[in-house]
């Protein structure tokens, strides 16, 4: 009786927390801005028209590019978009330590994570990270990046 006393309290604790513990770690982004983004380096630009694309990551990122092996965690780079010669935001992608157990296996991007901010360098609360972790997911040969042979190639 006993026995089944306990089963039954763990099977509804597990029912409570649960879907609490899911969600919570679900909704949870780790990318934040860098600190020390004055150190960044501009290495590609893609000019669409009306709009531009800036790539940014710190030197020795770049330099750890040209070596092959993959980018360690801690990693950041910053992707500012400009609409009508109006710099408007800042896409950034983080890598950690198994952040990518937070996420879906169907969803991950490696221990990428993605999220975009303002020009106040607060997040942006409107925009969808799932958005840009399914389209970098097509980038998965190249750890998940779209911009990695312009790394490579930059000269300081
Ligand atoms: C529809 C596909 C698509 C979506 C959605 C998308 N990206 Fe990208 N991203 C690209 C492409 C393509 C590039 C390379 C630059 C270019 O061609 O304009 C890029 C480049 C980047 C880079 C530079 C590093 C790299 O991957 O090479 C960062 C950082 C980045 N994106 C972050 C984000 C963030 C954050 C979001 C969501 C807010 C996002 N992206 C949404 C396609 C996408």
């Amino acid at each position: 009786m006993l026995f089944t006393r306990i089963i039954f309290i763990i099977t509804i604790s597990l029912t409570i927390i649960l879907p609490f513990g899911l969600g919570a770690r679900a909704d949870t982004n780790r990318a934040t801005f860098p600190e020390d983004f004055d150190k960044f380096v501009r290495y590609a630009t893609y000019d669409w028209g009306s709009s531009r694309e800036e790539a940014f990551a710190l030197p020795e990122t770049i330099e750890l590019s040209k070596s092959g092996k993959p980018l360690p965690p801690g990693t950041r780079l910053v992707l500012g978009i400009w609409k009508s010669d109006k710099l408007t935001s800042y896409f950034v992608m983080h890598k950690g330590i198994d952040w990518g157990l937070d996420v879906s296996e169907d969803k991950r991007t490696g221990d990428w994570r993605f999220q975009e901010f303002g020009l106040d360098k607060q997040v942006n609360r409107s925009a969808f990270a799932e958005r840009c972790e399914s389209c970098h997911q097509s980038q998965a040969s190249n750890d998940y990046m779209f911009t990695i042979d312009r790394m490579r190639e930059y000269l300081p």
